[in-house]
């Protein structure tokens, strides 16, 4: 009799509080035997592991997958393929997968490359995904406001290039979240400081976690040595 395929879960298990997770998030990754994250940097736990440790036992299968952080496209396609055929050893033996992704999983993660990947090599392949808390979200909750109001428009910038481009959002959002705040912060907060808006701008590090730190006087620092996992949110106007 032919093995019927596994189907690969992507599962958001949100920003750093284990309790952060849906309900179904967490039976599905105490029911599931093979249990996949990115592997973390410098041979250090990665953050999907870490706030998944409560939830799993040492018998389900670990997988690591590498998932380089560059931009160069051949070396991150060769990535792909080989955390799709890691999971694929395990799929096509019957067994389920879940990837556990920091945040939520339809949110810049790159479970998606992964997810594209495996359908393209095994269209017969099943994936289903489990949404989650967001950075954005547990950003603004730490900081005890509300994210948007009424009919305000949200800009997300998941990363500055160039922070011309802040000009542009600045003239028809009400209130814009920047991702990956940490590489540009000074030339962000010299744009705000031209503009007055300083007052108007937060920063939440680590949003959820123990290390988790708020900037809320930015004016007092005009440099920042920040963690990856930070996100700036300004407030153009209050409701
Ligand atoms: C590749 S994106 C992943 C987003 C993630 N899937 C989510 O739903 O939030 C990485 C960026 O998300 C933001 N981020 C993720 N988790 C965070 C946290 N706990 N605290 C602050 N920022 C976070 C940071 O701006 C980071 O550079």
């Amino acid at each position: 009799m032919k093995t019927a395929v596994g189907t690969l879960y992507g599962v958001s298990v949100g920003t750093g509080d284990p309790e952060l997770i849906t309900v179904k998030g967490q039976r599905l990754l105490q029911q599931i035997p093979v249990i996949a994250f990115p592997q973390g940097v410098n041979g250090k736990q990665g953050l999907a592991q870490k706030i998944i440790a409560p939830w799993i036992t040492p018998q389900q299968k670990k997988l690591h997958l590498y998932f380089p952080y560059l931009q160069d496209e051949k070396q991150l396609k060769k990535a792909w393929q080989e955390a799709s055929e890691t999971v694929w050893q395990y799929l096509h033996q019957g067994m389920d997968v879940a990837f556990a992704c920091e945040g939520d999983i339809s949110f810049y993660s790159t479970f998606t490359y992964l997810a594209q990947t495996l359908s393209k090599n095994y269209p017969q392949v099943t994936i289903k995904t489990i949404p989650g808390v967001s950075s954005p979200m547990a950003t603004a909750s730490v900081l005890g406001l509300p994210l948007t109001l009424r009919s305000q428009n949200l800009a997300i910038i998941p990363a500055l290039y160039n922070v011309a481009e802040l000009d542009q959002v600045l003239s028809w959002a009400d209130v814009i979240v920047l991702l990956k705040v940490s590489s540009v912060y000074t030339q962000v907060w010299q744009k705000l400081d031209s503009l007055d808006l300083l007052d108007h701008a937060f920063i939440v590090e680590r949003a959820t976690q123990a290390e988790e730190k708020v900037y809320q006087n930015l004016r007092d620092h005009p440099t920042l040595d920040l963690s990856y996992f930070s996100v700036m949110i300004i407030y153009l106007k209050h409701d």
